[in-house]
């Protein structure tokens, strides 16, 4: 049996027993509620002085849980765990890089601050990274980033003869160009100006030498569904068949699901770094592998 132990946040129960299977590892169990006035109270079951703990959660939303699981971080310490691995698949205020106006906050600065002073390590599956060039510029702990390409390109290769992969803006070139380089397709990349949180004016690539293949959209997150459904729509009015959306991560915005589908959406899927409707790219495999990773490195 490995020397590693899971515990889950609530909502990552499932996630954190396949892992732990896959690994042979222990699994702990985690009792959280609320006090009636709304104060989390959080209770770990299982022995954990001198293990490696690997905490899984689901970030999204993150608020609520990300006290939790500085909580659930602080008294694994307190317990003398040896070592704290945060295994969040979906690594959450990524966005926010910079400080657009005066007075924002840079806000993955500010949570890399926070989960780098509570724990030892970090795996995460594709994180935005734009204005930063890796997690290593932000986190002050080991850190693992599982590339989603390998899982998006089989999943591409199993459901869409002749595809063109195209990407809604050009930070998403790294991945339109992974994935194309693996199923051997052409990949092409629109302009994006985002105007507010729910609105984005897509500028189009050239399209007329691949009309005839079927467009696969590819993006890191899909969130409020706007960046998509307008990429959607200019697929369409281009005259090429509906367009497939792929996002590492589905984070979904109320409505989103729906904007997508009047976009005219062939299919909407998503990584399983969150759970939900449409999650069918299995990305764990990968993740417990780099999970086991972290050991060579010790
Ligand atoms: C932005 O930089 C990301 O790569 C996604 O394009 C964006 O988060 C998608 O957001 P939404 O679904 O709200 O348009």
């Amino acid at each position: 049996m490995s020397h590693r132990a899971f515990v889950a946040l609530p909502g990552a129960e499932a996630a954190a027993a396949r892992a732990a299977s896959l690994l042979d590892a222990r699994l702990l169990l985690l009792h959280t509620r609320r006090f009636p006035d709304g104060e989390r109270y959080l209770r770990l079951e299982g022995e954990v002085a001198g293990a490696t703990v690997a905490v899984v959660a689901h970030l999204s939303p993150p608020d609520e849980l990300l006290l939790a699981l500085v909580f659930l971080a602080d008294t694994l310490r307190d317990l003398r765990a040896a070592r704290i691995e945060l295994v969040l698949p979906y690594l959450p205020y990524m966005r926010q890089d910079a400080r657009f106006q005066p007075g924002e906050a840079v806000t993955s600065r500010s949570l890399a601050r926070l989960l780098s002073g509570s724990a030892d390590a970090l795996v995460t599956v594709d994180p935005h990274l734009h204005r930063w060039r890796s997690l290593d510029a932000l986190f002050r702990l080991q850190t693992r980033v599982v590339p989603a390409a390998g899982a998006i390109a089989a999943w591409v290769r199993d459901h869409v003869p002749r595809p063109l992969i195209v990407t809604p803006d050009e930070e998403g070139a790294q991945w339109a160009a992974a994935v194309a380089g693996r199923v051997g397709a052409p990949w092409r990349t629109f302009g994006k100006q985002r105007r507010g949180d729910r609105e984005v004016r897509l500028v189009p690539p050239v399209l007329d030498d691949v009309a005839d293949r079927t467009p696969v959209l590819v993006d890191d997150i899909v969130s409020s569904g706007h960046t998509l459904a307008q990429a959607v729509h200019a697929l369409r009015a281009a005259g090429l068949p509906a367009a497939r959306c792929v996002a590492v991560h589905g984070v979904w915005a109320p409505a989103a699901r729906e904007l997508l589908k009047q976009a005219g959406a062939a299919a909407v899927v998503t990584s399983n770094t969150l759970p939900g409707e449409g999650a069918e790219i299995d990305i764990w495999p990968d993740i417990v592998q780099a999970i086991a990773s972290l050991d060579a490195a010790r």
